[in-house]
């Protein structure tokens, strides 16, 4: 028994801090920051409607759950919906799509169901706790990255003293190290005037993505494959991921307020 407990307490010790709880859940303040912020710029009948549907739930607490569900198999054929990779420069379509789907259907996707008046309540919440996350994804500029890499994620880095990757950073390192609660760094983002928000709100769904890609681009120029990076790439990139932030969440108001009119 004393030899099992100490292969326990051995194995716990020299697992990859990769998998510990904290991990499992990564990104998880990115996507409540774009929520809250989203939650705070709903029509009143687009908030009474979200209301209803995640029963007294908000924005938020709903935008972690496609990634909750990744682990399980009976989800599998979701994971593809949450990123899209295209040739930089090209166009979404201009080679042959993911017929498995990717981020652009699956806002689509998202988006009819919630306007079908014929859909269940079911498939709306379903599909609502989707959208609030997907909206999210389209603007980690590393989710419209390359497929050769998996948008950054076979791209291997240091974080401080960690080894991880480039995606990983931009989806949740620069902002966990930055300490901030989801609160806090939506209020310290979310106070734009309202020329700002109207030029935010403009475009398309994929003029998002084709924006995002084009950070991507500079993303990919910021590091090097191995490089530790730390602080200083923080004070780099907080700005840009702080502003993908905030056009999340205000672009993600605007669709479901356009939805729940
Ligand atoms: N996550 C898993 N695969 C990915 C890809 N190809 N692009 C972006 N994010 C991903
Ligand atoms: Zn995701
Ligand atoms: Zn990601």
């Amino acid at each position: 028994m004393r030899t099992y407990l100490f292969l326990v307490i051995i194995l716990l010790l020299v697992m990859p801090s990769e998998t510990t709880a904290n991990e499992f859940f990564w990104g998880s303040t990115g996507h409540r920051t774009t929520g809250h912020i989203a939650q705070k710029h709903l029509s009143r009948k687009a908030r009474k409607a979200v209301k209803r549907l995640l029963k007294g739930g908000n924005l938020a607490s709903a935008s972690t759950f496609a990634d909750e569900i990744k682990s399980d198999d009976a989800y599998r054929k979701y994971s593809p919906w949450h990123y899209v990779n295209f040739n930089f420069g090209t166009k979404y379509g201009d080679q042959p799509l993911n017929p498995a789907g990717d981020i652009i259907m699956a806002i689509r996707k998202c988006k009819a169901v919630l306007q079908d008046p014929n859909s269940s309540d079911t498939d709306k919440v379903f599909y609502l706790k989707l959208l609030v996350h997907f909206i999210g994804d389209l603007h980690q500029p590393l989710h419209c990255g390359k497929a050769e890499d998996k948008g950054g994620n076979d791209f291997q880095v240091r974080w401080f003293d960690q080894g991880t990757n480039l995606h990983k950073v931009w989806d949740s390192k620069m902002i966990d190290s930055y300490g901030m609660s989801y609160t806090e760094l939506a209020e310290s983002i979310d106070v734009l005037s309202k020329k700002e928000r109207k030029a935010i709100q403009e475009g398309s769904v994929l003029d998002w993505a084709y924006e995002s890609q084009a950070l991507a681009d500079k993303v990919y120029k910021s590091a090097k494959v191995g490089e530790k990076l730390r602080y200083d790439y923080s004070y780099k990139n907080l700005g840009t991921v702080k502003q993908q932030l905030l056009k999340g969440g205000i672009r993600l108001a605007m669709v479901l307020n356009e939805i729940f009119k």
